[in-house]
């Protein structure tokens, strides 16, 4: 493989971001020895650092979240690697700083972990210096804008300066195992692939649930909510891997056609269905773990507030493979536990004799996103007995990843983003127009509720969300798994 000899720029390397996942993956790699021997990372930030300084502060920030200890040898290879650049990203005219740090031969990936309204003055620095040259990559953190116009205007001010093959978005969940594994269950295996489709599966349900709170971010997550947080992004991109049919081959390019397909593809909803199709609220005080942990409202310390921690959404795809079956979604903070996964639930056998026995949910395919991830498929198998009367009992077939591939076998998602921003693979990185129709959709969504003044339902900590998301599901005769 060829790991390319690259200068891996991080702007905001003092930030949570940079501390607790980019050197911690960095380092990784280069423990795995997928770092080029002459690969350099340059930290950018307003501190005036010497070298000896910076590397003490990585090294720090290694040993409180790498989750293991620091190797001797490791750490004497990857300090060497380190240099730091002193930088007020808003000064255009400094960026020259950067320009005398950077090697000209290398591949430059410049790692913007820095809020989105720096974008457009770091890449007019680095278009000032021509640091934008074809062996450059920006990488970009979400939120990439905060609605179809922001979002525009954000593409629109990069696109300037970087063509869109340099351009790597980042959605953290397109880099884990068990949602890069769905292309690969759902097209290697012919069982699935036959079925996947309205005349076997009877609808499908994605769920995002977060034991924890918004974790000291109320300032970004208080104007965001829910539905730009999780649903714009991770939740619309698993229904899309879902959803897409095959690509024409494995590269980043056939693969993000077919998800933008699907997205263009989802049903608007109409202001006459938002309340049979969605569902929003907002935690209040409860136990998680037995203990009890404090309402929403209470830590933005206002009297009133609307910003949803909780959305289920019915989806339908306008399109002849998904044609009138819904896909539920629902993603909520401070929920019962952290779980995320997928079911697929089948269509009930029309079997002339064993319809009186059966009910349409006992065929089920699991996919256990996170944590513990794993996959169960739910059949139905004879109770075994002597007499000729049938029962049948609902049975499960279980493939665990840690039993199958060995408990250290699920990489780090950021480990994994970072290898294909060196490797330059965008197949697990987020198009432009898959951003902005996303976005498009969502807005709608979100109108609707403003102009409805949609009412949010306040739900218990540690409960499995508002009542109405049940109802969501439950009036089409079904229920959440
Ligand atoms: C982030 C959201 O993108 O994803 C957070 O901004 C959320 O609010 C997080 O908690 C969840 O990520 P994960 O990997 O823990 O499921």
């Amino acid at each position: 493989m060829n790991y390319n000899n690259c200068d891996f720029v991080i702007f905001g390397i003092k930030g949570d971001l940079s501390q607790r996942k980019l050197l911690p993956s960095l380092y990784k790699l280069d423990e795995k020895k997928m770092l080029h021997k002459e690969t350099k990372i340059i930290g950018i930030g307003r501190a005036e650092w010497e070298k000896k300084k910076f590397i003490k502060i990585v090294k720090k920030s290694l040993k409180k979240f790498l989750n293991k200890k620091i190797k001797k040898n490791i750490w004497k290879k990857f300090k060497k690697r380190l240099k730091f650049c002193n930088l007020d990203v808003n000064n255009i005219k400094k960026y020259v700083t950067l320009k005398n740090i950077i090697s000209k031969n290398k591949v430059i990936i410049n790692y913007l972990a820095i809020p989105y309204y720096t974008y457009s003055n770091i890449c007019k620095g680095l278009n000032k210096y021509n640091m934008n040259l074809k062996n450059s990559r920006i990488v970009l953190e979400k939120p990439l804008g905060n609605s179809l116009k922001t979002s525009r205007n954000l593409n629109k001010t990069i696109g300037k300066y970087f063509k869109e093959y340099q351009i790597f978005r980042i959605d953290h969940y397109l880099g884990k195992e068990t949602i890069i594994n769905l292309l690969y269950f759902r097209f290697s295996n012919s069982i699935f692939y036959k079925i996947w489709n309205k005349k076997n599966i009877d609808h499908i349900q994605i769920t995002v649930a977060e034991k924890i709170g918004i974790e000291g971010r109320l300032k970004y997550f208080d104007k965001m909510g829910q539905m730009k947080d999780m649903v714009q992004n991770h939740l619309l991109q698993i229904l899309s891997i879902i959803a897409m049919e095959e690509p024409k081959k494995i590269d980043s390019d056939s693969i993000r056609d077919e998800k933008v397909k699907i997205l263009k593809s989802l049903h608007f909803i109409k202001e006459h269905e938002i309340d049979k199709k969605t569902s929003i609220g907002q935690y209040k005080t409860g136990k998680i773990n037995n203990i009890l942990v404090p309402s929403y409202i209470s830590e933005t310390s206002k009297k009133k507030n609307n910003t949803e921690t909780f959305v289920a959404i019915k989806i339908n795809i306008n399109n002849k493979k998904w044609k009138d079956i819904p896909f539920y979604l629902r993603t909520g903070k401070r929920l019962k536990k952290k779980c995320s996964k997928i079911v697929i639930v089948f269509k009930k056998n029309k079997s002339k004799i064993f319809n009186k026995y059966l009910n349409s949910h006992e065929n089920k395919l699991t996919i256990y996103l996170e944590p513990k991830e794993r996959i169960y498929l739910e059949f139905l198998n004879k109770v075994p007995n002597l007499n000729k009367k049938c029962k049948l009992k609902n049975s499960k077939m279980k493939f665990i990843y840690s039993k199958n591939f060995g408990k250290k076998s699920i990489p780090d998602a950021y480990e994994k983003l970072l290898l294909e921003c060196i490797l330059g693979d965008q197949s697990l990185f987020v198009r432009r127009d898959e951003v902005e129709q996303s976005w498009k959709w969502i807005d709608n969504i979100i109108n609707i509720w403003k102009k409805r003044s949609k009412e949010l339902e306040l739900y218990s900590s540690g409960s499995w969300g508002p009542k109405l998301s049940k109802k969501i599901i439950e009036s089409d005769g079904r229920k959440w798994f």
